[in-house]
C-alpha cells in the first residue's frame, strides 16, 4: 500500500496558504484539494456502524451494510471475527468513494446511562483495545484509514462540548487510554480523532500532553490527528498540541487562520509542514492521492457481507439465562411475538453512527418468514416512542411504487413546484426528508424548496396522528388539504430534534379507514434554515387502549412466547445520556405479566447498554441481542431455534440497580466537570471490590453446549519482567452441539503496595469446538499483565511479590487459580 511519493519535494512546492488549506476540511466530509500539486480531496465517512457515505440521519440515498453496534462487537470477544467485519467495512468505505472511516469508538462504558455506550466496546480496557485493534487492522487492510475516537475522556454526552473530565493519572493510563494505545500499537491505526470535551483542563484538540507527548512520542503514533466535528476552538493551541486537521471545513481555526498565525509569528511554518506531512503520508500510504476525484458513491449489497454481519450478530448475542427452554422446539404450533421492538428493526443506535442499511428486517417479519406452519401472533403490548417515529414501512408507497417518498427539489422559495422543472429528483425511504447542506451544489446559499409525495394506506381504522418537525418552513397536505402548517409567522419554536436545529413537534389527527389510501404531500421551504434543512413527517397509529391485556392474552394462548423489549435510537443516541436504566414505557410490567401468563417465554433484550431487569429471576430464558445490525432479525431466529450458537459474553457488567454502578454519585457531572471519582474501579473492578451482587457479571454468557476447563499449566512458576508467561488450559466440549467457549484470564496482586482492583482481565481467547472435541488454549501474560502506572516516576511499574492468575468463564465464575511469583532478575 506504500505509494512512496517524494513528500518533501511536494511540500516544498506548496505555498504557505496551500499548506494551511490542507489542515482544514473543504466541506462537511472531505479534505481540501490542491490542484496544481495533484492533491485530490479525500472523503471521510462515519463510522462505526458501517460506512454510511452521504446518508446522514436518514438523508441521502446511499445504503450501507449495518454491522452490530460497538457493545455487541465487544460482546463477541472475537478479534478474528471483528477483523473480518473491519475488512468488510474497508470495502464498503471504498464503495462510498471514501478513504477514511471515522471509527472505531473506544470510549469506556463508565456509566450504563452514557448515550453512546452502544458505539463503544466495553467497560474493560483490554477487551476494548483488543477488539479495536482487530477492527482497525481489518478496515486498514483495504486501503482505508481509521480514526480511533474520541481521544480522550469522552465517556458520556452530558455537556460534551465543554465538560472537563477529571481523571487521575493512574486511572487515565490504566483504563481510559489503553484502548487507544492498543489500537495504535497493535492495530497500527492511521488516524485518531480528538474528543469534544476537556480532559484535566485543556480541550482535547489542544491537549499537547495527550496528542504529542503520549500519543506520538510515547506510543510512536505517526498517523494524523483530526478534530471531532466543530471541536476545534483555537488556532495556535491546537497546532502546537499536534492536531493536524480541523473538521469539518471550511476551517474556522485552521486553514486561512493558520496561515495568518504563521505570518503573525505565532506559529512556526515548520509546525504546518509537519501537519501536512503527517496527513499526506497517510493519504499517500493508502493510495488516496491517486483516487479519481470524480468517483461517486455506490451501494453494493453483497451476500458475503450479509453473511459476515449475520455471523457477527449471533456471535454477539449473549444468552444470559436459560433453563433449557432455548433453543425453542421446532414442534411448537403457535408462537406469541410480543413487545414494542418485535415489529421494529431496532438495529442501531442514534446519532452520527446511524445509516441507511442495505435492508431492514424486523424480528417479527423474520420469524413469520421462517416459521412456516407456526401460528405467529403479534402484540406490541406497549409503546416506547420518545419522539414520534418517521412515517415509513410497507404502507407508504411513492408514485412509481417505490416505498417512501418521491422528492423533488426546486430552486427558489415557491415550494409548490411552480418554480419550474425540479433541479433534482430523488427519493427518501421514510418521513425523514432531511438534507445536510444544500441538496445540490448549484443551490449554493440560495433558497430552495422541496415537494415530497407519497400515498399511505393504513392497516388499521381509527384516529391516526401525523406530526411535523421542521428545520426551515414546511406544511403537510393530506388529500390536497393542509393538515399541519409550519409556514406560519412567527416560525415554530425550536425543539430538541435535528441536533437542536429542528422545531418543536406539531401534530394533527385524522380518522382513517383500514385499506383506504390517502395522498400525503410535504412542502418545504429552506427559509430560516441553517446547516440542516428539511422536515420530518412522523406518524402514530391509533392508540390501542387494551394493548397490554391483548399481549398477555396472546402469550397465554400460545405454545411459547418471545417478548422483545428494549430501547431505540431516541433513547440511546449521541448527544444525550439516558436518565434511567429502566426499560422505557411499561415494558417491565409487560415482561412480568407475559412471564406470568406463559412460562415458556423467552425474553429478548434489544438495547445497546444494560437495563434493569428486576423480572430476570422469573424468566426461564433471557437473551441480550444488542442493536445487532441489519442481520439481527435473521440471527435472532437462528439462535432462538438452535441454528446458531448465542456465542457472546457480556462486555460490560449488568448491575442490579443503577445506584450500584461505580459512577453513581459522579455522573453526569456538575459545575462544568465530571469527576471520575471511582478511579480505577470501573465496571467489574468496582463490583468485585465492593462485593456487590450484579444482575449479570462481566464476561458472563451461556452456551447451547457445555465445556470443561482443565487446571492450567504455566510455563514457569515465576514471572520475570521482560518475559512472557504462558498459561495453558485444555478446553473440552462435553455437550451435544458445536459451541463457543471464552476462556478468560484475570490477574490479581496478593499484597499490592498501591490500590489495585481485586482482579483485572489480562488475556482471553474464544474457541469453537464440536461435541467431544478438545483444544489447548494458550494465554500469554507479559509485563503489562502485572504492571500499574506509577505517577511518581511516570512509567509502568511491576512490584515483586505474589500474584494470582485466575482462569474462568466470567469475572464471577473462576474455575482455577494459579499462584505466580514475580521477581526481577532470574532466580
Ligand atoms: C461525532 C463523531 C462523528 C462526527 C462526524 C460528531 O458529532 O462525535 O463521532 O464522527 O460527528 O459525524
Amino acid at each position: 500500500m506504500t505509494q512512496g511519493r517524494d513528500l518533501d519535494a511536494l511540500i516544498d512546492g506548496l505555498s504557505l496558504d496551500e499548506k494551511a488549506a490542507l489542515t482544514a476540511g473543504k466541506d462537511m466530509w472531505s479534505t481540501s484539494a490542491i490542484e496544481h500539486a495533484a492533491l485530490p480531496s479525500v472523503r471521510v465517512t462515519d463510522g462505526p456502524n458501517g460506512a454510511r457515505g452521504s446518508s446522514f440521519l436518514g438523508s441521502g440515498t446511499a445504503t450501507a451494510v449495518c454491522i452490530p453496534c460497538g457493545s455487541a462487537l465487544g460482546a463477541t470477544w472475537d478479534p478474528e471475527l471483528v477483523q473480518r467485519v473491519g475488512e468488510m467495512l474497508g470495502e464498503e468505505t471504498l464503495t462510498k468513494a471514501c478513504r477514511v472511516l471515522l471509527a472505531p469508538t473506544v470510549n469506556i462504558h463508565r456509566s450504563p446511562l452514557a448515550g453512546r455506550n452502544f458505539e463503544c466496546y466495553s467497560e474493560d480496557p483490554l477487551l476494548s483495545g483488543t477488539i479495536a485493534a482487530a477492527f482497525v487492522r481489518g478496515v486498514q487492510s483495504r486501503g482505508v484509514a481509521t480514526t480511533v475516537k474520541h481521544f480522550a475522556g469522552n465517556d458520556a454526552e452530558f455537556e460534551r462540548n465543554t465538560i472537563n473530565s477529571v481523571i487521575d493519572e493512574r486511572t487515565l493510563r490504566e483504563i481510559y487510554l489503553v484502548p487507544f494505545e492498543l489500537a495504535v500499537r497493535d492495530g497500527a491505526a492511521l488516524g485518531v480523532m480528538t474528543a469534544y470535551n476537556r480532559c484535566n483542563g485543556p480541550y482535547c484538540s489542544e491537549h499537547e500532553e495527550l496528542v504529542t507527548r503520549i500519543l506520538r512520542d510515547e506510543w510512536g503514533f505517526d498517523g494524523f490527528v483530526l478534530t471531532d466535528w466543530f471541536a476545534n476552538g483555537t488556532t495556535v493551541g491546537a497546532a502546537h498540541a499536534g492536531t493536524d486537521l480541523e473538521m469539518p471545513g471550511p476551517g474556522r481555526f485552521f486553514g486561512p487562520a493558520l496561515a495568518d498565525a504563521v505570518r503573525a509569528g505565532e506559529v512556526d511554518e515548520g509546525v504546518v509542514d509537519a501537519q501536512v506531512r503527517r496527513l499526506l503520508t497517510v493519504f499517500d500510504h493508502i493510495g488516496a492521492l491517486d483516487d479519481d476525484p470524480a468517483a461517486t458513491e455506490r451501494s453494493i449489497d453483497r451476500p458475503e457481507h450479509r453473511a459476515i454481519a449475520r455471523e457477527a450478530a449471533s456471535g454477539a448475542m449473549v444468552l444470559l439465562q436459560n433453563d433449557g427452554l432455548l433453543p425453542l422446539a421446532r414442534t411448537i404450533d403457535s408462537l406469541a411475538v410480543i413487545g414494542p421492538n418485535a415489529a421494529r428493526a431496532q438495529i442501531m443506535g442514534g446519532g452520527s453512527a446511524g445509516l441507511r442499511p442495505h435492508h431492514r428486517t424486523a424480528p417479527l417479519d423474520a420469524l413469520r418468514a421462517r416459521l412456516g406452519g407456526v401460528d405467529v401472533r403479534f402484540e406490541a403490548g406497549c409503546d416506547i416512542a420518545q419522539s414520534t417515529p418517521p412515517i415509513g414501512g410497507p404502507s407508504l408507497v411513492a408514485p412509481g411504487r417505490q416505498p417512501g417518498f418521491a422528492v423533488e427539489v426546486f430552486s427558489g422559495d415557491a415550494f409548490t413546484g411552480e418554480a419550474g422543472e425540479p433541479l433534482l429528483t430523488t427519493h427518501r425511504e421514510d418521513g425523514r426528508l432531511i438534507f445536510f447542506g444544500p441538496p445540490t451544489p448549484e443551490i449554493g446559499d440560495e433558497l430552495f424548496s422541496v415537494r415530497a409525495t407519497s400515498r399511505f394506506t393504513p392497516d388499521e381504522s381509527g384516529e391516526h396522528t401525523f406530526t411535523l418537525v421542521q428545520a426551515g418552513r414546511a406544511r403537510v397536505l393530506i388529500d390536497g388539504v393542509v393538515a399541519i402548517d409550519g409556514m406560519t409567522d412567527p416560525a415554530l419554536p425550536r425543539g430538541d430534534e435535528l441536533f437542536g436545529l429542528g422545531s418543536i413537534e406539531v401534530s394533527a389527527t385524522r380518522e382513517l379507514s383500514a385499506g383506504t389510501t390517502i395522498d400525503l404531500v410535504v412542502e418545504y421551504s429552506s427559509r430560516d434554515a441553517i446547516g440542516i434543512y428539511g422536515a420530518k413527517l412522523g406518524w402514530r397509529p391509533p392508540a390501542v387502549p387494551d394493548e397490554m391485556e391483548r399481549a398477555v392474552a396472546a402469550a397465554a394462548a400460545a405454545d411459547a412466547a418471545v417478548v422483545i423489549v428494549g430501547t431505540n435510537d431516541d433513547w440511546e443516541r449521541e448527544g444525550v445520556d439516558r436518565d434511567s436504566m429502566d426499560l422505557p414505557g411499561r415494558q417491565d410490567e409487560l415482561v412480568t405479566r407475559v412471564l406470568a401468563a406463559n412460562p415458556n417465554t423467552v425474553v429478548v433484550v434489544n438495547t445497546g447498554a444494560p437495563v434493569t431487569m428486576a423480572w430476570a429471576p422469573d424468566a426461564r430464558a433471557v437473551l441480550q441481542i444488542w442493536f445487532g445490525g441489519q442481520e439481527m432479525a435473521e440471527a435472532l431466529v437462528d439462535v432462538l431455534f438452535g441454528d446458531a450458537e448465542p456465542a457472546g459474553r457480556l462486555s460490560t457488567t449488568f448491575p442490579i440497580r443503577l445506584e450500584h454502578n461505580p459512577s453513581f454519585g459522579n455522573f453526569p457531572g456538575e459545575h462544568g466537570e465530571v469527576r471520575y471519582g471511582e478511579g480505577l474501579l470501573v465496571g467489574y473492578r468496582w463490583y468485585d471490590a465492593r462485593h456487590l451482587p450484579t444482575r449479570f457479571p462481566f464476561g458472563h454468557g451461556l452456551s447451547y453446549s457445555s465445556f470443561t476447563i482443565k487446571p492450567p499449566r504455566r510455563s514457569a512458576e515465576s514471572f520475570v519482567p521482560g518475559d512472557t508467561l504462558r498459561v495453558e488450559v485444555l478446553v473440552t466440549n462435553v455437550g451435544s452441539c458445536r459451541g463457543a467457549e471464552v476462556v478468560q484470564c484475570y490477574v490479581s496482586s496478593d499484597a499490592p503496595r498501591v490500590t489495585r482492583p481485586p482482579q483485572e482481565l489480562k488475556a482471553f481467547e474464544k474457541v469453537w469446538l464440536d461435541p467431544g472435541e478438545s483444544t489447548t488454549v494458550s494465554l500469554a501474560l507479559d509485563d503489562r499483565s502485572f504492571a500499574y502506572w506509577d505517577p511518581e516516576q511516570p512509567g509502568w511499574r511491576i512490584d515483586d511479590g505474589a500474584y494470582t492468575v485466575r482462569v474462568g468463564r466470567s469475572s464471577a465464575d473462576i474455575s482455577h487459580v494459579v499462584p505466580v511469583q514475580v521477581h526481577r532478575g532470574h532466580p
